[in-house]
């Protein structure tokens, strides 16, 4: 036992080390953090989750066996969304206020998504809101827009599915709901094809929390450095040109950028486990199929569906207490860290009829309180339009392995299959069907800074040249290298 344990356990404590399998029906409060790692809880975290609430609304659980990585983690929905909304001010997002970070020794990779960062996730009150602004604003933007946003994700899924299907089989995981929302936010930043590759790579290590993230972590904010520094010499019609123009070119600001796109790059993943879960859903289920094909239910009815069951974000992990509070039963100490688990959360929140309570707005799925999604028009856009692509070109598609061989990424932040092999009938013409032009101005805003559509000379031939690489890639080729040898 560590200094660091949330209970004085007295020794040989029964609890000690056990895991959730071995506890007994009605345990009483741990006095040990209980482990979210493991065999059992990659298996079925919504099940490991039914066992720790037996504790108790909230409890301690670690994420290393040193036990020094712990936190509080609240299981139920009412305490969750008390937490997210945060009416009293108890909660901070910014990590500078975890007491013990200092205790978690080893480079767990979970510490890269918890690092004190300039993006908007990591402030609280006034410099939170100022972060958040010209992003909810250009998200606004998008949805004013939205036919053209729907046209432009519609492109990029039809070319995706181009690609491949042709082969008879994919990875659906891996071809597609991976690739659909980084190509969107990729579009939307500004960000062309000459990244795309190691963005891909990287995004996946960070969110993924796998050995490397440190790693993809230090090339992501590479890659964002190197587009601010483009985007200051060469603004256009992109989030990042639009934070820039709000950072009034105050340097501290201009930093705080590339630590932006890094989040929300990263967030947007958390939209491709959203995406496979739905098609995993759809694949095994032949009464649904049915239904679906016979237009009784949506594919984004059942992805609605899918936020509460099982909500592909399952644990946010950034909120500390910035007063001694009682939660849940449970004595929280400043400085302690809280999990607010949605997974938990969801499952205890469905309603009878799968298909009659929620829209988008499933509960607690896209947060609470001022720190809630701000993307989540744009991400519903991606994953209806995706699935309904995906069905409208490849409606024979078949799982190629039995259900429960399909391989699960970890649970502990995202939870989605790492791999979806699939097969269809070859579908040899598609791609003479979709447009072949990757739009001009990759994402439609309404007002932005600086940029003249019209502007003659190298910048705008640049980014033709980029337009086009970014084209070769979605289509599965290797990029042509643009104009100046980048
Ligand atoms: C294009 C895709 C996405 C982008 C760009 C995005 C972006 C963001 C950003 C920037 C935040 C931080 C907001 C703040 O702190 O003020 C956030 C929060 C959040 N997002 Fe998303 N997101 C995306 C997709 C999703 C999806 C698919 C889900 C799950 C259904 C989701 C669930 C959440 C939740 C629960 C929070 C609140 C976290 C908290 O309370 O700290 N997001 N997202």
């Amino acid at each position: 036992m560590t200094t660091s344990s949330p209970h004085r356990a007295p020794s040989g404590c029964p609890l000690h080390g056990a895991t959730a399998d071995q506890l007994p029906p009605s345990a009483p409060p741990p006095r040990e953090p209980l482990p979210l790692y493991g065999a059992e809880f990659e298996r079925d975290p919504l099940a490991y989750y039914t066992k720790l609430r037996e504790y108790g609304p909230v409890v301690p659980v670690k994420v290393n066996e040193s036990g020094t990585f712990w936190q509080w983690m609240v299981l139920d929905p009412d305490l969750a969304r008390d937490v997210a909304q945060n009416r009293q001010g108890w909660f901070s997002n910014d990590p500078r206020t975890w007491a013990r970070r200092e205790e978690v020794q080893e480079n767990h990779p979970l510490l890269r998504l918890l690092d004190p960062r300039g993006h908007m996730q990591c402030h609280d009150g006034a410099e939170h809101a100022r972060r958040r602004r010209p992003v909810v604003e250009a998200f606004a933007d998008l949805e004013q827009h939205s036919l053209q946003t729907r046209r432009f994700i519609t492109a990029l899924a039809d070319k995706l599915i181009a690609g491949f299907a042709h082969k008879g089989e994919a990875d659906i995981e891996i071809d597609f709901a991976h690739r659909l929302p980084l190509l969107v936010m990729m579009g939307l930043l500004g960000i062309d094809a000459r990244y795309a590759e190691e963005v891909e790579a990287s995004v996946h290590e960070v969110i993924r929390v796998t050995p490397q993230a440190h790693d993809g972590s230090r090339r992501l904010d590479s890659i964002f450095r190197r587009v601010v520094v483009e985007k200051l010499k060469d603004p256009g019609p992109d989030l990042t040109s639009r934070m820039l123009k709000a950072a009034g070119g105050k340097r501290r600001e201009i930093n705080e950028v590339e630590s932006q796109s890094w989040f929300m790059m990263n967030a947007s993943l958390t939209t491709a486990a959203w995406m496979s879960n739905t098609v995993l859903e759809i694949l095994t289920d032949t009464e649904l199929r049915a239904q679906i094909r016979d237009a009784r239910v949506s594919v984004g009815d059942v992805a609605n569906r899918g936020l509460w069951q099982a909500p592909p974000l399952q644990n946010v992990f950034n909120r500390w207490a910035l007063k001694d509070v009682e939660l849940g039963g449970c004595q929280i100490k400043r400085g302690d860290m809280i999990v607010l688990s949605l997974a938990a959360s969801g499952s205890r929140t469905r309603p009878d009829d799968p298909f009659s309570a929620v829209g988008h707005q499933a509960y607690l799925a896209w947060g609470a309180g001022s720190h809630a999604c701000p993307a989540q028009d744009l991400a519903c856009h991606i994953v209806y339009i995706g699935l309904e692509r995906l069905f409208l070109h490849l409606p024979g598609m078949e799982l190629t392995v039995p259900v429960d061989q399909v391989e699960w990424a970890p649970a502990l932040v995202v939870r989605g299959p790492a791999s979806l092999p699939v097969h269809f009938s070859p579908v040899h013409d598609l791609d003479r069907g979709v447009s072949a032009e990757w739009p001009q101005q990759p994402l439609y805003f309404a007002e932005h800074p600086h940029y003249d559509s019209a502007a003659s000379g190298t910048a705008a031939n640049d980014r033709s040249s980029r337009s086009n690489s970014l084209r070769s890639f979605v289509r599965g080729r290797s990029p042509r290298t643009p104009r100046g040898g980048r």
